[in-house]
Formats: C-alpha cells, sequence, structure tokens
C-alpha cells in the first residue's frame, strides 16, 4: 500500500541539531570536490579530454568538479542508446517504473544533508534554499511514481452495444531534457523522471554551471536499478550538443526550462521536420518571469513588506518566480518602500556556507556583468534607495538592490534580470495595479495584498500568470500543491508538479474492441 503523496518536510535549521549536521555535511563534502566526473552512455561511464570546470560561485577558486564533455559524437551514441533501451522500458510495468522513482526518492532523502552541502558549493543556494531545493527534488519522484500509478490503465470512456473501448497512454520515444541550473536539482530531476516514469528514455543535458549535482543524481538512478540507456548523461555546450539533440530525427519530447532566448530558438527548431524523422516532436518549454507582487491600500502593509523581500531576493532573485516588481497602491507606496528596505537592513549577504547568510552570490561571471549592467541603467530609471553595490574578486556578489518610482514600462520594469534587482512603481487605483502587473511580455506568477474580497475576486479573473497567489510572497511553488507554469512567453504552461504534467509525455491511444 502506497502512502498518500504529501511534501518533504523542509529543514529547520533553527534546531541546534539540523544545524550542527548541516555544518559536518559541509566539512565532508569538501573531500567530494575537485574530482572527475564522467557522461552515462548506454549504462558505460565515457570519459573525454574535454572537460566543464564547474566552481563554487562564492570563491571562484574552488573547483566543485570537472566533468567531462560531451561531443556531438556522444551525444549520437546517447540517442541510439535512448532509442534501443525504448523498446524494453516502454512494456515495464507502470509500478514498477513508479517503484523505481519511490527507490531513488529513499536514497536522496537517506543522503539529503550531503546533496545540499554539494548544492550550496555548487550552486551558491543558502541552506534553507538548497534544502528546499532537494526536498523539491524528492517531491517530483514521489509526486510523479503516484502519479504515473493513477494514470496506468488510461481514462475512463463510454462503449456502445457489441464493442469494448479503451482510452490508455503509452510512452512516446527519447526525450531530450535540458534543465537550467537555478533549481539545480529539483527541475532537473523532475524533468528527468516524468519522461522516464512514463516510459520513455532520456538524454540529459545539464545546465553547465551545476553538472556535478546532476552527475550525483545520475549515480543514484544507477543506484536505484535503472537499466541501461534508460538514462544517458551527456553535459556539453548547449549550441554544440544541445542543438544536435534538439534537431536529431530520433528525438520525439524536448523538456526544456531556462532563458525566453534559447526556449524559443528551442521551439522552432523543433518544429522544423528533419530527413528521416517519423513524427512531430512535441516541446515542453517553461521560460522566464517578470514577476509582480501588488499591494491594495487595504492590505497588511507589515506582511506584504515581508513577502516582496523574499519574493525579491531569495537565492539573489534567481527564480524565474522571482517578484522584481512591487507594484504598490499610491497611498501606502511610502511607506511599504521604508518597509522593505528597513528588511534589507537587517539581512546578511554572504557565502553561503555560513548558515547564517539570507543572500549569497549570484551564479558566475556573466550573471553578475548582467546584473551590474542593468544596475547602472536602474539608476537612470529610478530612484535607488537601498544597495546598488557588488564585488566579484572572490566570488560574483551583489547588494540587494532596490529603486523606487520607476515606470512600469522602464526597462528594468519590463526585462528578467535574473539576480537581486527590486523595482517599486505606484498606481492610483486597485484597476491600475493589475493592468501594470500585467504589461510584461511575461505570465509566469504574481501576488497580490489585499483584504478587499472584491479586489481579490478582480485579480483572479484579470490578473494573467499560470501562478498567482493572495496575501503571500509569489515563489516556492510546492509539487503537487501549487502545480506550477505560466502563460505567454514564460512558456507552454505545462504545470510541473500537477495532474496534467505525466500526460505530457504520453500518447493517448483509442483501442475499440467489437464484442
Ligand atoms: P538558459 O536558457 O541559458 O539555459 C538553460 C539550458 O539550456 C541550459 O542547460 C543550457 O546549457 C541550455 N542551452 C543553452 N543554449 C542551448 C541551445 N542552443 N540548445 C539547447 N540547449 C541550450 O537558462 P539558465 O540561465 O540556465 O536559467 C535561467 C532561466 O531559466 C531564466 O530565464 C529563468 O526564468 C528560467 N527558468 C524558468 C523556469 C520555469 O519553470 N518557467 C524555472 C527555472 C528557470
Ligand atoms: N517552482 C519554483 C518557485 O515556485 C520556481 O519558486
Amino acid at each position: 500500500m502506497i502512502k498518500e503523496y504529501s511534501h518533504e518536510p523542509f529543514t529547520d535549521f533553527s534546531i541546534e541539531k539540523n544545524y550542527q549536521e548541516m555544518e559536518q555535511a559541509l566539512e565532508h563534502i569538501k573531500s567530494y570536490l575537485g574530482k572527475k566526473h564522467s557522461l552515462l552512455i548506454d549504462g558505460k561511464n565515457v570519459e573525454t579530454d574535454e572537460e566543464i570546470t564547474s566552481i563554487n560561485p562564492a570563491n571562484k577558486e574552488e573547483v566543485v568538479g570537472y566533468v567531462s564533455k560531451a561531443s556531438k559524437e556522444h551525444a549520437e551514441d546517447a540517442m541510439k542508446a535512448a532509442h534501443y533501451a525504448f523498446e524494453s522500458w516502454r512494456l515495464w510495468e507502470a509500478e514498477a517504473r513508479a517503484e523505481l522513482l519511490f527507490r531513488a526518492a529513499a536514497i536522496t532523502r537517506r543522503r539529503k544533508k550531503e546533496l545540499t552541502a554539494l548544492l550550496i558549493k555548487e550552486g551558491g543556494k543558502p541552506w534553507k534554499e538548497a534544502d528546499a531545493d532537494i526536498a523539491e527534488g524528492i517531491d517530483f519522484m514521489e509526486y510523479y511514481g503516484r502519479e504515473m500509478i493513477r494514470l496506468k490503465d488510461g481514462a475512463p470512456v463510454k462503449s456502445r452495444d457489441g464493442e469494448k473501448n479503451k482510452y490508455i497512454y503509452t510512452s512516446m520515444g527519447v526525450t531530450v531534457v535540458i534543465p537550467p541550473w537555478n533549481f539545480a536539482f529539483a527541475i532537473m530531476v523532475g524533468t528527468t523522471v516524468a519522461p522516464i516514469v512514463t516510459g520513455n528514455t532520456v538524454v540529459l543535458k545539464p545546465a553547465s554551471n551545476t553538472p556535478v549535482i546532476a552527475r550525483a543524481f545520475i549515480d543514484i538512478l544507477q543506484e536505484a536499478g535503472i537499466p541501461k540507456g534508460v538514462v544517458n548523461f551527456c553535459p556539453g555546450s548547449g549550441s554544440e550538443v544541445g542543438d544536435y539533440l534538439v534537431d536529431h530525427p530520433l528525438t520525439h519530447l524536448i523538456s526544456f526550462t531556462g532563458s525566453r532566448e534559447v526556449g524559443t530558438r528551442i521551439y522552432n527548431r523543433a518544429s522544423q521536420v528533419r530527413e528521416g524523422q517519423k513524427w512531430l516532436k512535441r516541446s515542453i518549454i517553461e521560460m522566464g518571469g517578470k514577476d509582480t507582487v501588488v499591494v491594495d491600500k487595504s492590505a497588511d502593509l507589515e506582511a506584504a513588506a515581508e513577502e516582496i523581500f523574499i519574493s525579491a531576493f531569495g537565492f539573489a532573485g534567481q527564480k524565474c518566480s522571482a517578484g522584481s516588481r512591487a507594484v504598490i497602491h499610491e497611498d501606502v507606496y511610502d511607506s511599504v518602500v521604508e518597509r522593505v528596505v528597513k528588511i534589507a537592513e537587517t539581512k546578511k549577504v554572504g557565502d553561503p556556507v555560513d548558515g547564517r547568510t539570507y543572500m549569497g552570490p549570484v551564479i558566475d561571471q556573466s550573471s553578475f556583468d548582467k546584473i551590474t549592467d542593468y544596475i547602472e541603467i536602474g539608476k537612470e530609471e529610478g530612484r535607488l534607495v537601498y544597495g546598488g553595490k557588488s564585488d566579484d574578486s572572490k566570488g560574483f556578489f551583489i547588494d540587494p538592490t532596490i529603486f523606487a518610482d520607476v515606470d512600469p514600462k522602464a526597462r528594468i520594469m519590463q526585462e528578467e534580470i535574473f539576480g537581486p534587482v527590486l523595482s517599486f512603481s505606484k498606481g492610483k487605483d486597485f484597476k491600475e495595479l493589475i493592468e501594470i502587473a500585467n504589461n510584461t511580455e511575461y505570465g509566469l506568477t504574481g501576488a497580490v495584498f489585499s483584504n478587499n474580497r472584491e479586489h481579490l475576486e478582480y485579480a483572479k479573473g484579470h490578473f494573467h500568470v499560470g501562478n498567482l497567489y493572495f496575501n503571500r510572497n509569489c515563489t516556492g511553488a510546492i509539487v503537487g500543491y501549487h502545480p506550477f507554469g505560466g502563460f505567454n512567453m514564460s512558456g507552454t504552461d505545462s504545470k510541473a508538479g500537477g495532474p496534467d504534467y505525466l500526460p505530457l509525455h504520453m500518447l493517448p491511444k483509442t483501442i475499440s474492441e467489437m464484442l
């Protein structure tokens, strides 16, 4: 009997024992750093001369690991292995595939602190964020395993006299999985195990900033008993290996999460039918956000300020769900801005190995350069009320930065900065607040703080985002509770962690028999 799904609890680091265990895990993980990691193709480890060097963004000198880098030839071998393995994997019982996920979840749970420590080092995540990232990975395995069991006999359809009809879901084929670095464990795990549990095989190209944690997960899948060729691990250049895999005629499904720029490129390429291709490729494309927290004049202003801060600066604003825009009713605007600045003054920025750090570094030099350029643009477009300082001498550190009085159409209110930069605008009434909230090309998350029921009802119909939250922050969706995905240029709204997600990885089939 499988227990009903409920999400993995977060670790409470205010408990001394948990705090100490995390410190020990961070000490222990040092012996894991600087090692070489190989590709995995057809169940075999493959080492290459060319490598990706993964570094700790809080300390550029510290190498987290050297990971073999796949060429097009390796990608071709991986495609062939996945294509071959599909024929037997798709015939595994749904329960057996689900059980593999449950075993992988159990192994992950057992190694949770060690994996959290690795993510703190490789992703620059503060303890709380890294712990939540690993927990979300566990949730995806537990949830999708149960979902597959729910869907194993298909969906009900009617039968007329003299016939018996069935509507079932079948597997598709080789899935190319391309995740981002910012939820280096959770999204990588979720987008890999969804095709696997639905009977597809996978070629995973992890993000180049976080390949070590991805390889650690491949080892977990192997320990859980995944047959050879069902998952193949091919880190490499996006433009070389990524394009090759996307274009390949044997690719049936592409599951991408990342920027608008790369997502639209993949969407476009996937639509072209290549020589030898027998099907139309299906693409799940989840992209960026420019998300807004709206504060009505009736709101609890202290709660709103706290949650604006969390939305904007959790993991240094490097979440697609980050609330990088705050749109406030003019009557309470000054008070909210002032409260958020006061909160910023109390938060510690620094190396996330320290459990007291609220905000760590940004991921790499190019992100650092992009974000600091936006801060300069912000100084022209708004009034800098907090932060603005940065330092990349040791790691890629940028202070939480807050701009007030920004025009809703300004670049820093429109473009995804993907860093710790928050912009404030004001509106004269609730309708205008929502109009401003909707005026970007994205539509991922949004939050509304209000104690006016009519306004909340208005927001339900008019605030055009995939994940809408009332009187709470706009980040931190939980698998099975807040299915996640956005509208417009935020992507295909696949709703990861929700009841409609697995069917996107399968082909429904109708079987009608005359009795
Ligand atoms: P990115 O688009 O730069 O990279 C994402 C992945 O695509 C990486 O694995 C990268 O190596 C690969 N890639 C790059 N070029 C490629 C190509 N030509 N062909 C195939 N693959 C290629 O994004 P990122 O910097 O890793 O992540 C940040 C972005 O992801 C932000 O825009 C963020 O909003 C978005 N994101 C969205 C969601 C969501 O659920 N909507 C979740 C997390 C992150
Ligand atoms: N699922 C992540 C969040 O909601 C991206 O913050």
